[in-house]
This record gives C-alpha cells, structure tokens and sequence, in this order.
C-alpha cells in the first residue's frame, strides 16, 4: 500500500478556506481530514456537516471524516450526505462500535475505527472484517499542534503485526496527531500508510513553503 497525506483542514486559515485547499491540492494532498467536535467528547469544538458539503463543493479529493462527537449513529447519515468519503467513528464514543461501522457501510462509506492513546488494539480486533482504516491518535484529541506521544509507536507496529497474520487484512492504518518530518517516518516504518498533518503543514508562511513541507512528508 503507498502512504497518503491528508492535511487537516482544523490548522487552515478557516477564512480562507478554499484557497488553503486548493494550494494543499497543487502540492499533492491525496486526501483531506476534517475533524467534526462536539464539545462533549472532546474538550474543543470544530467543524460540523455542513462543512463537510462546503469542501465536497471546492475538492474532487477523498473526505476523510474524523467524528469526536458523543452518539456518533446521530450524525453518520449528516456526513455521509454531505459527502463524506470515509467516517471514522471513535470506539469509545459508542457502546456499539460494531453498529455504528455496519451503519456507515449500509450507506455507502467507507467506515474506520479510532481509539485514543489509551485504549487498546483488543478492542477493535473483532471489527477487522468490516473496516477499511483503523486510525491510531498518537495525541490526545481535541486540538492541534500537540506533541506526538512516542509510546504510540509501539502501538502502530503491533496492529501492522495484526495484520500481517489475519485473513481480514483488508484495512489502512493512519495516524493522526503530532506527524511531521520526524514522527512520519517513524510512524511509516511502524507501518502506517495514511498520515494526517495539521500543524506542520498549515504553520507555515505561503505556498512555496507549504509545498516543500509536503514534500519532506513524503521523504520517508
Ligand atoms: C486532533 C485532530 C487532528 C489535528 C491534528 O484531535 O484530530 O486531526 O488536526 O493536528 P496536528 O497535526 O497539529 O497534531
Ligand atoms: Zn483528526
């Protein structure tokens, strides 16, 4: 499998959002990752469906939707008619992760699973039929510009483990917290295959810089 990058649109210039799409596009993004918060969940909020409609309307690339929101089935229907390629549904946000997974295949998604730092692989092992990415959070989530937690690392290689000895091995790993220059790489060879960057990318000044960025991410 080839590795992706997926810019967060949650670093953007949220007033210029079209325009950072479009540059994240000239410079190569293969995908985009819009984080949908909803102050329960997690300690912050952000973007909500209808942002999900306005990036579909501007970008012909996957939208990859990471929902941090507490009864995640409420609005898997919201951002899969908004246009949401992939949704990724927290295994701690429902007791019926399993349900929540069938729901966004039965609309036609793609369906992922996330867990944070401190949940373990064992509770989404059962799912590996079903899903097409498991998204690791090598941070906390809530916000951007966080430090990578190394001990995730471990975590990341252990799932690559997984699924290099099931039938079922149908499914990417992607990271999302911390990437840049240094954590990808290492992050690649724990054997991650879709990186989501915020911060890293979006800090910058201008498109010459944002390109170059792209272009370190991908020297793996
Ligand atoms: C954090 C979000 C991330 C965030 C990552 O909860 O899920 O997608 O944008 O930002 P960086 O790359 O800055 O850690
Ligand atoms: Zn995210």
């Amino acid at each position: 499998m080839t590795n992706k990058i997926a810019p967060s649109i949650l670093s953007a210039d949220i007033m210029n959002l079209e325009k950072d799409v479009k540059m994240a596009e000239r410079a190569g993004a293969d995908l985009f990752h819009v984080d949908i918060m909803d102050g329960h969940f997690v300690p912050n909020m952000s973007f909500s469906p209808s942002v999900v409609a306005g990036m579909k309307r501007v970008t012909d690339k996957p939208l990859d939707v990471h929902m941090m929101v507490d009864n995640p089935d409420d609005f898997i229907k919201p951002v899969v008619d908004a246009g949401a390629d992939t949704v990724l549904i927290h295994a701690e946000s429902t007791n019926h992760i399993y349900r929540s997974i069938e729901l966004v295949k039965s609309l036609g998604a793609k369906a992922g699973v996330v867990i944070n730092p401190g949940t373990p692989l064992e509770n989404v092992k059962y799912l590996f039929p079903i899903i097409d990415q498991i998204l690791v959070m090598t941070v906390n989530p809530g916000f951007g510009g966080q430090k990578f937690i190394p001990g995730m690392l471990k975590k990341i290689q252990r799932l690559d483990q997984l699924r290099q000895t099931t039938d079922d091995d149908n499914f990417e790993i992607e990271v999302d917290g911390g990437v840049n220059e240094q954590t990808i790489k290492q992050c690649s060879e724990a054997g991650a295959d879709i990186f989501v960057a915020g911060s890293y990318l979006f800090a910058g000044e201008g498109e010459e810089e944002f390109s170059k960025k792209i272009a370190n991410l991908r020297k793996l």
